[in-house]
């Protein structure tokens, strides 16, 4: 296994090609996408809706994001690994190192948490701490309770300066890599151009960095799709690998995501 870290997005991210992430939760479709060549694997908390059939990531613990880590770095080869930090493992500095510790030890290469400016102390101690972290705006799953349900962010002009503003202050707090989530097109494109850092996008548009897609999303096997969802097993002709690698291509051929899987 050849060694894989952040530098190699952020390679890409200075040479203008995409990066194409997908969500793992196991060693054989981590596999699969290290011979296709997917550049990052997500062992996303989406785990909770996609493996365990809860309707939010809340459930989710650390017990199993650690347990899903381990079986992904198995079968993984060539992808950087981004572990989650499930929900309320993060709430206060000392927490996070903790979590980031053992999210880190079963097999990430990075972490990733959800949220703004309330995690700027968070991250700069873990970035000097040695931890990469990635964060994530816009629509935040582990939040849907108070965000009112699943909804496109930063519609309005005040949402909109507060996620550049927020994006800006996490990068120059440490952050390696910023995660969009259902955010208009023309925002995602501004907040890409601004930062320094690789921003990858969910129903962000096609004018950011890289794209990630929950696994089961676009294999077509999610009991609900989303407008920003293409799904690739039926344009693969139901074959999983090609389906995968068709993914890989239309992220870096920049076919997808088309605006209709986009918000304007
Ligand atoms: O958990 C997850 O799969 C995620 C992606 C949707 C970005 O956080
Ligand atoms: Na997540």
């Amino acid at each position: 296994m050849k060694f894989t870290s952040i530098s190699h997005i952020e390679k890409l991210k200075a040479s203008g090609e995409k990066f194409s992430c997908l969500t793992a939760y196991d060693a054989s479709f981590a596999n699969v996408m290290s011979e296709v060549g997917i550049d990052m694997i997500l062992v996303g908390d989406s785990l909770g809706n996609v493996v365990q059939g809860q309707k939010t990531t809340v459930p989710v613990t650390l017990e199993q994001m650690e347990y899903h880590i381990e079986c992904v770095s198995r079968g993984n080869e060539n992808c950087l690994i981004v572990g989650d930090m499930p929900y309320m493992s993060y709430s206060t500095p000392e927490e996070a190192y903790d979590t980031a510790r053992r999210i880190m030890q079963a097999g990430a290469q990075m972490v990733k948490l959800e949220g703004g400016a309330w995690l700027l102390d968070t991250i700069q101690g873990l970035t000097v701490r040695g931890i990469p972290v990635c964060t994530h705006l816009g629509l935040t799953p582990q939040s849907v309770d108070a965000l009112g349900g699943f909804k496109v962010q930063g519609r309005d002009s005040d949402g909109a300066q507060a996620m550049i503003d927020d994006a800006k202050s996490l990068e120059a707090a440490g952050a390696r890599m910023l995660v969009l989530e259902c955010v208009p097109s023309d925002l995602a494109k501004q907040i890409a151009q601004e930062l320094t850092i690789p921003v990858m996008g969910i129903g962000a548009g096609v004018d950011v960095d890289g794209q990630v897609l929950v696994l089961h999303d676009m294999l077509g096997i999610s009991s609900f799709q989303a407008k920003f969802v293409r799904n690739f097993m039926a344009d693969a002709k139901g074959n999983i690998k090609d389906a995968i690698k068709l993914y890989h291509d239309e992220v870096k051929a920049e076919r997808f995501p088309a605006s209709e899987h986009s918000f304007e």
